[in-house]
């Protein structure tokens, strides 16, 4: 959340920060800016709003800014102060001479602005961030030297932050450090960049630096200093990104959202090759560096994540104690970390993300990590900080999601979870062979039971034409299929902004029944297996108060016919297995409804893909 661009190298910079924030606008779109060095000052250009206006700011500027070969890059995700013109990064000090981009929190704020106002220093902007630029400012007047300086004010600092710093009497130098947020530096010839996340600058160098907690990066065109947060000097670890430039397109789709629902087929067919080959011969999870001595004396697993990682955890839980006997606990990151939590090396703990660097999450693991469990990361980036904390790895290999709104990743997830769940009860010998062997025959054939979905979805779309005028939608079910409902239930929410709910239909009576009538449309995710007929049942409850039904349901039962007002059928599945059927339906209704409504499907109002503060 919040993306930092620097560059200092010999080429015209501003092309390189637009370019390189426009592949970062997955963490923020309220505002964006930049600083760049020309001859006689630091200038400072920022706008409201998406990338865009910032472009239109800066074009008038174009030539004169073409001699500027250093600067630094923002694009915000508002934390602390709306997102103005004046709240937007860079921040200045107040001769202007210290520019500063930051990504995280500053927790004390409001302590150092205190002390910092009463020294004299004019505060323009509510951020949390423009403390810092004073307080780097008032001590490089001392120190007369940014590395120092910035040595100095982090240690300060309390929460979290990736910072660039940029001092007009120190032409081509930025400083860079970090705490619990991410921060990468590019190497190139004679030039360097930094950034939140790789694809701002792979297009020009495959040569990165991670930068670690308190280390502190000075960079000029020509050198690289890294030092820790005393100025201890360390040589710095060059590593070889395995990443290929990607041309973000929407292959003729209208929205990045729906050309991701339908990569789903493939991504899941991506994830099983090497590790399920037939129904007949065991998983392979190479990544997995649990023992079987480790599995047995296992006495617990505890799942975190959050948002849609959250839900895929859900399954998660309900296939892993359902397969392999053991007790599993799933709980929000954010949650988790308050708390005095009982885990030790006899539990096993799963974090779930797919960027791999949510804050909670990571906080949440190192927790865990600490008291002596393994870790296992589930994430679609083998590259990132959560990945670094893990014992054992399990890449989803979705590929590059644009659309905030989760969708490959998720089913990427579920197809991790079945493959983990199904490997541990091999190991153990929790299932019988019979059916381990039936669900990885039909794990096989899923992908084709999704284009099936996907070769009818105008009907999903007719169904999601019928109900975009609604306010409320709830979404109701049961068992292994609760957790379908709560996604399908966000993302209708995220990207449509209608007040959408998932509950388990057994709780319906107990209070959310109250707010059916006529007008609120109720959609029953109506499997066939083991709570079948009792769903049915809290269906005709929901009728019977004259809720607009709708279902989605893989039973040709005749007599949903007097049920529901409108049914989307899809394949036959095994009732374990379902999650990943029913939820493609949801994913369409939601996009339909928000792309009908004329909402910014991929870059819904409020969101960030990647959320790095608490
Ligand atoms: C944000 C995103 C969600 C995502 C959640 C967790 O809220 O908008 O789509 O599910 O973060 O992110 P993670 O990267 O940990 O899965």
């Amino acid at each position: 959340m919040c993306g930092i661009v620097g560059y200092t190298g010999k080429r015209p910079v501003v092309d390189i920060l637009l370019d390189g924030l426009e592949q970062l606008e997955y963490r923020g779109y309220d505002s964006s800016g930049v600083a760049l060095k020309c001859s006689e000052s630091i200038k400072v250009y920022k706008a409201e709003g998406k990338l865009k206006n910032l472009r239109e700011e800066l074009a008038p500027h174009a030539y004169e800014l073409t001699k500027s070969t250093s600067g630094i890059g923002h694009i915000r995700w508002a934390t602390h102060g709306s997102p103005t013109v004046v709240n937007a990064h860079p921040h200045t000090c107040n001769c202007g001479n210290l520019v500063i981009v930051h990504n995280g929190i500053i927790e004390n704020y409001k302590e150092l602005r205190a002390e910092l106002e009463a020294k004299g220093c004019k505060f323009k902007s509510q951020t949390d961030t423009e403390t810092v630029a004073h307080l780097v400012a008032s001590i490089y007047g001392e120190v007369r030297n940014l590395t120092k300086a910035v040595q100095l004010a982090t240690k300060k600092l309390e929460g979290a932050y990736a910072l660039c710093i940029m001092h007009n009497d120190e032409p081509g130098v930025i400083v860079a450090t970090k705490r619990n947020a991410p921060l990468i530096i590019g190497v190139g010839e004679n030039e360097f960049y930094i950034a939140s996340d790789v694809p701002a600058f792979i297009k020009h160098t495959k040569k990165a630096i991670y930068l670690n907690d308190n280390q502190v990066a000075t960079v000029t065109p020509d050198a690289l200093k890294l030092e820790d947060e005393n100025g201890m000097i360390i040589s710095p670890k060059v590593e070889q990104l395995p990443w290929e430039p990607v041309a973000l397109s929407k292959m003729g789709y209208k929205h990045f959202m729906l050309k991701e629902i339908h990569e789903q087929p493939d991504v899941i067919r991506n994830i099983l090759v090497g590790k399920l080959h037939t129904s007949d011969t065991p998983i392979v999870l190479d990544e997995v560096k649990l023992t079987k001595q480790t599995l047995k004396d296992l006495n617990r697993i505890q799942i975190i994540a959050c948002g849609t990682s959250l839900h895929a955890a859900m399954v998660g839980k309900y296939i892993i104690e359902g397969f392999c006997g053991i007790p599993v606990d799933v709980e929000a990151s954010s949650e988790y970390i308050y708390r005095k939590t009982v885990t030790d090396a006899h539990t096993l703990v799963i974090g779930v993300s797919q960027s791999g660097e949510t804050a909670d999450t990571l906080t949440a693991i190192k927790q865990s990590k600490s008291r002596g469990s393994h870790i296992l990361i589930i994430t679609n980036r083998p590259d990132s900080a959560m990945a670094r904390e893990a014992d054992s790895l399990v890449p989803v290999s979705a590929g590059i999601e644009v659309s905030v709104a989760a969708t490959k990743s998720y089913v990427a997830q579920l197809t991790s979870f079945y493959l983990l769940a199904l490997y541990m009860a091999e190991v153990k010998g929790t299932m019988e062979q019979a059916e381990l062997t039936a669900l990885k025959a039909e794990m096989l054939i899923l992908p084709q039971k999704i284009e099936q979905i996907l070769a009818h979805k105008d009907e999903i779309q007719r169904c999601a034409r019928k109900y975009s005028n609604t306010r409320d939608f709830i979404y109701i079910a049961r068992g292994i299929n609760y957790p379908t409902a709560l996604e399908g239930a966000l993302k209708l929410k995220e990207i449509s902004y209608i007040n959408a709910t998932g509950y388990p239909a057994g709780e319906l009576k107990h209070g959310p029944i109250a707010m059916l009538d006529e007008t609120m449309p109720v959609l029953s995710i109506l499997m066939k297996g083991s709570v079948y007929e009792k769903l049915l049942s809290n269906s005709e409850e929901a009728k019977a108060r004259n809720a607009r039904m709708v279902a989605l349901t893989n039973s040709t039962d005749p007599k949903l016919d007097d049920l529901f007002d409108f049914i989307i059928r899809v394949p036959e599945v095994n009732e374990l297995l379902s999650p990943i059927i029913a939820v493609i339906p949801l994913q369409l209704i939601a996009y339909y409804i928000a792309e009908f409504l004329g909402k910014d499907v991929d870059q819904p109002r409020n969101l960030a893909k990647s959320v790095t503060v608490e």
